[in-house]
Protein backbone atom coordinates (compact mmCIF):
# COMPACT_ATOMS: atom_id res chain seq x y z
CA UNK A 1 0.00 0.00 0.00
CA UNK A 2 2.82 2.40 0.86
CA UNK A 3 5.51 0.69 -1.83
CA UNK A 4 7.52 3.56 -3.00
CA UNK A 5 7.09 6.10 -0.40
CA UNK A 6 9.21 7.24 2.08
CA UNK A 7 8.41 8.27 5.82
CA UNK A 8 10.75 9.57 8.16
CA UNK A 9 9.77 8.78 11.85
CA UNK A 10 11.03 11.42 14.52
CA UNK A 11 11.18 9.82 17.97
CA UNK A 12 11.47 12.15 20.99
CA UNK A 13 12.39 11.73 24.29
CA UNK A 14 9.03 10.08 26.15
CA UNK A 15 7.92 6.98 27.69
CA UNK A 16 5.65 5.87 23.93
CA UNK A 17 8.93 5.83 22.59
CA UNK A 18 8.71 2.41 23.03
CA UNK A 19 5.57 2.77 21.08
CA UNK A 20 7.36 3.99 18.11
CA UNK A 21 8.52 0.22 17.34
CA UNK A 22 4.96 -0.54 16.64
CA UNK A 23 4.53 1.98 14.06
CA UNK A 24 7.59 0.93 12.09
CA UNK A 25 7.28 -2.45 12.00
CA UNK A 26 3.19 -1.58 10.79
CA UNK A 27 4.86 0.92 8.14
CA UNK A 28 7.14 -1.90 7.04
CA UNK A 29 4.16 -4.25 6.70
CA UNK A 30 2.60 -1.71 3.89
CA UNK A 31 6.22 -1.84 2.34
CA UNK A 32 7.05 1.71 3.41
CA UNK A 33 11.14 2.83 3.35
CA UNK A 34 11.28 4.41 6.87
CA UNK A 35 14.08 6.26 7.80
CA UNK A 36 14.22 7.12 12.28
CA UNK A 37 15.78 10.17 13.53
CA UNK A 38 15.96 9.64 17.08
CA UNK A 39 16.51 12.57 19.72
CA UNK A 40 19.55 12.19 22.31
CA UNK A 41 16.47 11.51 25.00
CA UNK A 42 14.85 9.26 23.35
CA UNK A 43 17.70 6.95 22.80
CA UNK A 44 17.80 6.83 26.93
CA UNK A 45 14.14 4.91 26.42
CA UNK A 46 14.78 2.63 23.44
CA UNK A 47 17.86 1.81 21.26
CA UNK A 48 18.77 2.35 18.21
CA UNK A 49 19.60 -1.13 17.54
CA UNK A 50 15.76 -1.57 17.83
CA UNK A 51 14.59 0.95 15.41
CA UNK A 52 17.53 -0.39 13.23
CA UNK A 53 16.39 -4.29 13.59
CA UNK A 54 13.22 -3.45 12.44
CA UNK A 55 13.43 -0.43 9.67
CA UNK A 56 16.46 -2.29 8.10
CA UNK A 57 17.62 1.07 7.79
CA UNK A 58 20.59 3.03 9.97
CA UNK A 59 18.98 5.02 12.39
CA UNK A 60 19.92 8.91 12.78
CA UNK A 61 21.20 9.67 16.28
CA UNK A 62 24.03 12.16 15.81
CA UNK A 63 24.60 15.54 13.18
CA UNK A 64 28.07 15.21 13.41
CA UNK A 65 28.11 11.07 12.57
CA UNK A 66 30.06 9.20 10.21
CA UNK A 67 27.79 9.37 7.26
CA UNK A 68 27.40 5.86 6.07
CA UNK A 69 27.17 7.25 2.19
CA UNK A 70 28.59 10.96 2.08
CA UNK A 71 25.13 12.86 1.96
CA UNK A 72 24.33 15.87 3.93
CA UNK A 73 21.81 13.79 5.96
CA UNK A 74 19.47 16.26 7.07
CA UNK A 75 19.09 17.80 3.83
CA UNK A 76 19.22 14.67 2.22
CA UNK A 77 16.34 13.02 4.61
CA UNK A 78 14.54 16.21 4.20
CA UNK A 79 13.95 16.04 0.40
CA UNK A 80 13.75 12.31 0.26
CA UNK A 81 10.57 12.39 2.84
CA UNK A 82 7.32 11.83 1.53
CA UNK A 83 5.91 12.74 5.09
CA UNK A 84 7.62 13.23 8.63
CA UNK A 85 5.98 11.52 11.43
CA UNK A 86 7.30 12.69 14.97
CA UNK A 87 5.58 10.50 17.32
CA UNK A 88 6.06 10.85 20.24
CA UNK A 89 6.74 14.68 19.82
CA UNK A 90 7.30 16.03 23.24
CA UNK A 91 6.49 19.55 24.47
CA UNK A 92 10.50 20.33 23.73
CA UNK A 93 10.82 19.59 19.95
CA UNK A 94 7.08 21.45 19.82
CA UNK A 95 8.61 24.27 21.58
CA UNK A 96 11.55 24.25 19.27
CA UNK A 97 9.98 23.73 16.21
CA UNK A 98 7.38 26.34 16.36
CA UNK A 99 10.81 29.09 17.04
CA UNK A 100 12.78 28.41 14.40
CA UNK A 101 15.35 26.18 16.72
CA UNK A 102 17.54 23.54 15.04
CA UNK A 103 20.26 22.41 16.99
CA UNK A 104 19.84 18.46 16.31
CA UNK A 105 18.81 16.22 13.44
CA UNK A 106 15.16 15.82 13.91
CA UNK A 107 14.98 20.18 14.22
CA UNK A 108 17.48 20.25 11.59
CA UNK A 109 15.80 17.54 8.64
CA UNK A 110 11.74 19.38 9.39
CA UNK A 111 13.23 22.69 9.32
CA UNK A 112 14.56 21.67 5.50
CA UNK A 113 11.50 19.63 4.61
CA UNK A 114 8.50 20.42 2.25
CA UNK A 115 7.07 17.33 2.77
CA UNK A 116 4.39 17.35 5.22
CA UNK A 117 4.63 17.12 8.54
CA UNK A 118 2.38 15.12 11.23
CA UNK A 119 2.83 15.40 15.31
CA UNK A 120 1.49 13.07 17.38
CA UNK A 121 2.35 14.88 21.15
CA UNK A 122 2.39 12.64 24.03
CA UNK A 123 3.30 14.28 27.16
CA UNK A 124 1.44 14.70 30.91
CA UNK A 125 -1.76 16.47 30.87
CA UNK A 126 -0.62 19.67 32.60
CA UNK A 127 1.96 19.97 29.91
CA UNK A 128 -0.23 19.64 27.46
CA UNK A 129 -2.96 22.00 29.15
CA UNK A 130 0.60 24.34 29.32
CA UNK A 131 -0.61 28.17 27.54
CA UNK A 132 2.84 28.15 26.02
CA UNK A 133 2.65 24.64 24.52
CA UNK A 134 -0.48 25.43 23.28
CA UNK A 135 0.41 28.46 21.75
CA UNK A 136 3.63 26.49 20.21
CA UNK A 137 0.79 24.36 18.27
CA UNK A 138 -1.52 26.73 17.02
CA UNK A 139 1.68 28.77 15.63
CA UNK A 140 2.75 25.47 14.02
CA UNK A 141 -0.84 24.46 12.37
CA UNK A 142 -0.89 27.72 11.22
CA UNK A 143 2.37 27.02 9.06
CA UNK A 144 0.49 23.70 7.78
CA UNK A 145 1.96 21.25 10.35
CA UNK A 146 -0.79 18.24 11.01
CA UNK A 147 -1.55 16.93 14.28
CA UNK A 148 -3.20 14.30 16.42
CA UNK A 149 -4.74 14.51 19.55
CA UNK A 150 -3.52 12.32 22.27
CA UNK A 151 -5.77 9.98 23.85
CA UNK A 152 -6.85 9.98 27.01
CA UNK A 153 -5.91 7.34 29.19
CA UNK A 154 -3.50 6.42 31.93
CA UNK A 155 -0.35 8.59 31.93
CA UNK A 156 3.23 6.98 32.90
CA UNK A 157 2.88 10.03 35.62
CA UNK A 158 0.19 7.70 37.14
CA UNK A 159 -2.64 10.37 35.79
CA UNK A 160 -5.61 9.13 34.03
CA UNK A 161 -5.99 11.88 31.19
CA UNK A 162 -5.06 13.19 28.30
CA UNK A 163 -1.67 12.71 26.96
CA UNK A 164 -0.89 9.51 25.51
CA UNK A 165 0.23 8.66 22.46
CA UNK A 166 -2.39 7.50 19.95
CA UNK A 167 -2.22 3.62 19.37
CA UNK A 168 0.05 3.11 16.73
CA UNK A 169 -2.54 1.61 14.21
CA UNK A 170 -4.25 5.18 14.55
CA UNK A 171 -1.20 6.88 14.24
CA UNK A 172 -0.18 4.62 11.06
CA UNK A 173 -4.25 5.04 9.29
CA UNK A 174 -3.87 8.65 9.59
CA UNK A 175 0.12 8.55 7.73
CA UNK A 176 -1.82 6.51 5.40
CA UNK A 177 -4.71 8.47 4.85
CA UNK A 178 -1.99 11.57 4.14
CA UNK A 179 -0.12 9.81 1.76
CA UNK A 180 -2.60 8.15 -0.24
CA UNK A 181 -5.64 10.30 -0.59
CA UNK A 182 -5.86 12.71 -4.30
CA UNK A 183 -6.06 16.29 -2.74
CA UNK A 184 -9.38 16.49 -5.04
CA UNK A 185 -10.51 19.48 -2.72
CA UNK A 186 -7.02 21.26 -2.88
CA UNK A 187 -8.03 24.86 -4.28
CA UNK A 188 -11.71 24.55 -2.60
CA UNK A 189 -13.06 26.27 0.57
CA UNK A 190 -15.78 24.75 2.32
CA UNK A 191 -18.03 25.90 4.75
CA UNK A 192 -19.58 23.47 7.12
CA UNK A 193 -21.98 23.62 10.26
CA UNK A 194 -22.81 21.05 12.23
CA UNK A 195 -24.26 20.04 16.05
CA UNK A 196 -27.25 21.48 17.43
CA UNK A 197 -27.90 24.95 18.72
CA UNK A 198 -28.89 25.30 22.23
CA UNK A 199 -31.65 28.16 22.75
CA UNK A 200 -31.67 29.70 26.33
CA UNK A 201 -35.05 29.78 28.41
CA UNK A 202 -33.05 30.80 31.28
CA UNK A 203 -30.00 30.75 32.82
CA UNK A 204 -30.21 26.87 33.52
CA UNK A 205 -32.71 25.48 30.70
CA UNK A 206 -32.16 25.13 27.29
CA UNK A 207 -34.34 24.25 23.71
CA UNK A 208 -31.94 21.34 21.77
CA UNK A 209 -31.76 18.40 20.13
CA UNK A 210 -30.17 15.35 19.60
CA UNK A 211 -27.22 15.95 17.12
CA UNK A 212 -24.19 14.59 18.10
CA UNK A 213 -22.18 17.10 15.46
CA UNK A 214 -20.55 13.99 14.52
CA UNK A 215 -21.74 13.60 10.60
CA UNK A 216 -21.05 17.34 9.81
CA UNK A 217 -17.53 16.81 11.61
CA UNK A 218 -16.26 13.66 9.42
CA UNK A 219 -17.24 15.47 6.70
CA UNK A 220 -15.04 18.32 7.69
CA UNK A 221 -12.50 15.66 8.51
CA UNK A 222 -12.71 14.22 4.91
CA UNK A 223 -12.69 17.48 3.43
CA UNK A 224 -9.47 18.55 4.99
CA UNK A 225 -7.76 15.47 4.73
CA UNK A 226 -8.33 15.58 0.67
CA UNK A 227 -6.86 19.07 0.61
CA UNK A 228 -9.82 21.20 1.06
CA UNK A 229 -9.44 24.63 3.59
CA UNK A 230 -11.96 24.16 5.70
CA UNK A 231 -14.33 26.25 8.23
CA UNK A 232 -16.59 23.91 10.58
CA UNK A 233 -19.33 26.71 12.41
CA UNK A 234 -20.48 24.39 15.34
CA UNK A 235 -22.90 23.99 18.17
CA UNK A 236 -22.24 22.53 21.34
CA UNK A 237 -21.11 19.02 20.98
CA UNK A 238 -19.10 16.24 22.76
CA UNK A 239 -16.41 15.22 20.54
CA UNK A 240 -13.32 15.91 19.62
CA UNK A 241 -12.44 18.96 17.07
CA UNK A 242 -10.82 18.59 13.59
CA UNK A 243 -7.46 18.79 13.58
CA UNK A 244 -6.56 21.70 10.84
CA UNK A 245 -9.84 22.76 10.11
CA UNK A 246 -10.99 26.30 11.31
CA UNK A 247 -13.23 25.65 14.04
CA UNK A 248 -15.96 28.59 15.05
CA UNK A 249 -17.65 27.49 18.05
CA UNK A 250 -21.93 29.34 18.43
CA UNK A 251 -24.35 28.65 20.31
CA UNK A 252 -27.76 29.85 18.75
CA UNK A 253 -28.83 29.34 15.73
CA UNK A 254 -28.69 33.62 15.22
CA UNK A 255 -25.21 33.34 16.24
CA UNK A 256 -24.67 30.39 13.89
CA UNK A 257 -26.36 32.23 11.20
CA UNK A 258 -24.35 35.50 11.73
CA UNK A 259 -21.32 33.64 11.41
CA UNK A 260 -22.59 31.53 8.13
CA UNK A 261 -22.85 35.16 6.91
CA UNK A 262 -19.59 36.10 7.15
CA UNK A 263 -18.01 33.12 6.52
CA UNK A 264 -19.91 31.76 2.86
CA UNK A 265 -19.10 34.33 0.53
CA UNK A 266 -15.51 32.24 0.13
CA UNK A 267 -16.78 29.40 0.75
CA UNK A 268 -16.99 26.98 -2.86
CA UNK A 269 -18.92 24.63 -1.06
CA UNK A 270 -21.41 24.68 1.75
CA UNK A 271 -22.97 21.50 3.75
CA UNK A 272 -25.43 22.46 6.30
CA UNK A 273 -25.20 19.41 8.40
CA UNK A 274 -26.18 21.11 11.44
CA UNK A 275 -29.46 20.37 13.17
CA UNK A 276 -30.48 23.85 13.71
CA UNK A 277 -33.27 24.29 16.25
CA UNK A 278 -36.48 26.06 14.44
CA UNK A 279 -37.56 27.62 17.25
CA UNK A 280 -36.50 30.05 20.06
CA UNK A 281 -37.92 31.81 23.13
CA UNK A 282 -39.82 34.94 22.42
CA UNK A 283 -37.65 36.27 26.08
CA UNK A 284 -35.13 34.82 28.19
CA UNK A 285 -35.76 34.80 31.29
CA UNK A 286 -32.69 36.66 33.36
CA UNK A 287 -33.94 34.41 36.25
CA UNK A 288 -34.77 30.64 36.99
CA UNK A 289 -38.38 30.60 35.89
CA UNK A 290 -39.87 29.02 39.53
CA UNK A 291 -42.30 25.52 39.32
CA UNK A 292 -45.80 26.63 39.01
CA UNK A 293 -48.98 24.28 39.80
CA UNK A 294 -50.56 24.87 36.69
CA UNK A 295 -48.10 24.03 34.04
CA UNK A 296 -45.93 26.42 32.00
CA UNK A 297 -46.30 28.16 28.64
CA UNK A 298 -43.21 29.28 26.55
CA UNK A 299 -43.81 31.76 23.67
CA UNK A 300 -41.68 30.64 20.94
CA UNK A 301 -40.58 32.39 17.90
CA UNK A 302 -38.56 31.02 14.84
CA UNK A 303 -34.93 31.06 14.15
CA UNK A 304 -33.76 32.28 11.04
CA UNK A 305 -33.87 29.60 8.37
CA UNK A 306 -29.72 29.73 7.69
CA UNK A 307 -29.94 27.19 4.47
CA UNK A 308 -33.00 28.79 3.54
CA UNK A 309 -31.22 32.48 3.24
CA UNK A 310 -27.89 31.38 1.75
CA UNK A 311 -30.22 29.35 -0.90
CA UNK A 312 -31.65 32.46 -2.15
CA UNK A 313 -27.66 34.25 -2.67
CA UNK A 314 -25.57 31.34 -3.48
CA UNK A 315 -24.35 32.23 -6.67
CA UNK A 316 -22.26 29.46 -8.12
CA UNK A 317 -21.66 27.72 -5.03
CA UNK A 318 -22.47 24.35 -4.24
CA UNK A 319 -25.05 24.21 -1.44
CA UNK A 320 -25.94 20.47 0.51
CA UNK A 321 -27.91 19.97 3.34
CA UNK A 322 -29.99 17.15 5.32
CA UNK A 323 -32.94 15.98 5.98
CA UNK A 324 -33.70 14.05 9.46
CA UNK A 325 -36.80 12.44 8.99
CA UNK A 326 -39.15 9.97 10.83
CA UNK A 327 -41.55 10.14 7.83
CA UNK A 328 -42.26 10.58 4.77
CA UNK A 329 -38.44 10.64 3.89
CA UNK A 330 -37.91 11.43 -0.02
CA UNK A 331 -41.14 13.95 -0.07
CA UNK A 332 -39.98 15.77 3.01
CA UNK A 333 -36.37 15.98 1.61
CA UNK A 334 -36.81 16.76 -2.05
CA UNK A 335 -39.71 19.49 -1.04
CA UNK A 336 -36.93 21.21 1.20
CA UNK A 337 -34.08 20.72 -1.70
CA UNK A 338 -36.35 22.51 -3.98
CA UNK A 339 -37.53 25.48 -1.27
CA UNK A 340 -33.79 25.90 0.10
CA UNK A 341 -32.20 26.14 -3.54
CA UNK A 342 -29.76 23.07 -2.52
CA UNK A 343 -27.80 21.48 -5.43
CA UNK A 344 -28.14 18.02 -2.93
CA UNK A 345 -29.89 16.90 0.03
CA UNK A 346 -28.99 14.20 2.22
CA UNK A 347 -31.88 12.63 3.22
CA UNK A 348 -31.84 10.25 6.40
CA UNK A 349 -34.54 8.45 8.64
CA UNK A 350 -33.26 8.69 11.96
CA UNK A 351 -35.65 5.82 13.85
CA UNK A 352 -33.75 3.26 11.95
CA UNK A 353 -30.84 1.40 14.10
CA UNK A 354 -27.18 2.33 12.96
CA UNK A 355 -28.76 6.18 11.33
CA UNK A 356 -29.23 9.44 12.40
CA UNK A 357 -28.19 11.38 15.27
CA UNK A 358 -25.57 9.40 18.04
CA UNK A 359 -24.53 6.72 15.40
CA UNK A 360 -21.21 6.39 14.36
CA UNK A 361 -23.13 5.22 10.89
CA UNK A 362 -25.38 6.76 8.94
CA UNK A 363 -27.93 5.09 5.94
CA UNK A 364 -28.55 7.64 3.96
CA UNK A 365 -30.05 8.50 -0.22
CA UNK A 366 -28.33 11.31 -2.01
CA UNK A 367 -30.62 13.03 -3.67
CA UNK A 368 -29.70 15.29 -6.61
CA UNK A 369 -31.95 18.61 -7.69
CA UNK A 370 -32.59 16.59 -11.10
CA UNK A 371 -34.46 14.40 -8.73
CA UNK A 372 -31.60 11.57 -9.43
CA UNK A 373 -31.26 9.27 -6.01
CA UNK A 374 -28.87 7.40 -4.55
CA UNK A 375 -29.40 5.12 -1.85
CA UNK A 376 -26.33 4.17 0.31
CA UNK A 377 -26.31 1.27 2.57
CA UNK A 378 -25.21 1.40 6.33
CA UNK A 379 -21.40 2.62 6.15
CA UNK A 380 -19.35 4.78 8.74
CA UNK A 381 -19.62 8.79 8.92
CA UNK A 382 -16.31 9.04 7.73
CA UNK A 383 -17.53 7.03 4.43
CA UNK A 384 -20.36 8.46 4.20
CA UNK A 385 -18.64 12.06 4.08
CA UNK A 386 -16.26 11.49 1.25
CA UNK A 387 -19.62 10.06 -0.60
CA UNK A 388 -20.88 13.22 -0.16
CA UNK A 389 -18.09 14.88 -1.29
CA UNK A 390 -17.58 13.01 -4.19
CA UNK A 391 -21.01 14.06 -5.14
CA UNK A 392 -20.47 17.66 -4.35
CA UNK A 393 -17.36 17.65 -6.71
CA UNK A 394 -19.87 16.28 -9.51
CA UNK A 395 -22.02 19.14 -9.30
CA UNK A 396 -19.45 21.47 -9.54
CA UNK A 397 -18.12 19.27 -12.32
CA UNK A 398 -21.25 19.87 -14.23
CA UNK A 399 -21.46 24.26 -13.09
O1 LIG B 1 -34.85 21.80 9.75
P1 LIG B 1 -34.92 21.30 8.33
O2 LIG B 1 -35.31 19.87 8.26
O3 LIG B 1 -35.67 22.22 7.44
O4 LIG B 1 -33.39 21.32 7.86
C1 LIG B 1 -32.98 21.03 6.57
C2 LIG B 1 -31.65 21.68 6.29
O5 LIG B 1 -31.72 23.08 6.56
C3 LIG B 1 -30.46 21.17 7.08
O6 LIG B 1 -29.38 21.12 6.18
C4 LIG B 1 -30.22 22.22 8.16
O7 LIG B 1 -28.87 22.33 8.51
C5 LIG B 1 -30.72 23.48 7.50
N1 LIG B 1 -31.35 24.44 8.42
C6 LIG B 1 -30.80 25.68 8.61
N2 LIG B 1 -31.39 26.59 9.43
C7 LIG B 1 -32.52 26.28 10.10
C8 LIG B 1 -33.10 25.02 9.93
C9 LIG B 1 -32.48 24.11 9.09
O8 LIG B 1 -29.74 25.96 8.03
N3 LIG B 1 -33.09 27.17 10.90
Amino acid sequence: MLCGKNVVLGVCGGIAAYKSVEIVSRLKKLDAQVSVIMTQSAQKFVTPLTFRSISHSPVVTDMFDEPVNYDIKHVSLAKKADIIVIAPATANIIGKLANGIADDMLTTTVMATQAKVLIAPAMNVNMYENHIFKENVEKLKKHGFLFMEPDTGMLACGDNAKGRLPEPEMIVNQIVDILTTKADFKSLNVLITAGPTKEAIDPVRYISNHSSGKMGYAIAKAAERRGGSVNLITGPVNINKPENVNVFDVTTAEEMYQKVNELYEKADIIIMAAAVADYKCSSISDKKIKKAQEGLTLKLEKNPDIALSIGKKKGDRVLIGFSAETDNLIDNAKSKLEKKNMDLIIANDVTIDGAGFNSDTNIVTIIEKSGNMINLPIMAKDRVADEILNMALKVIERK
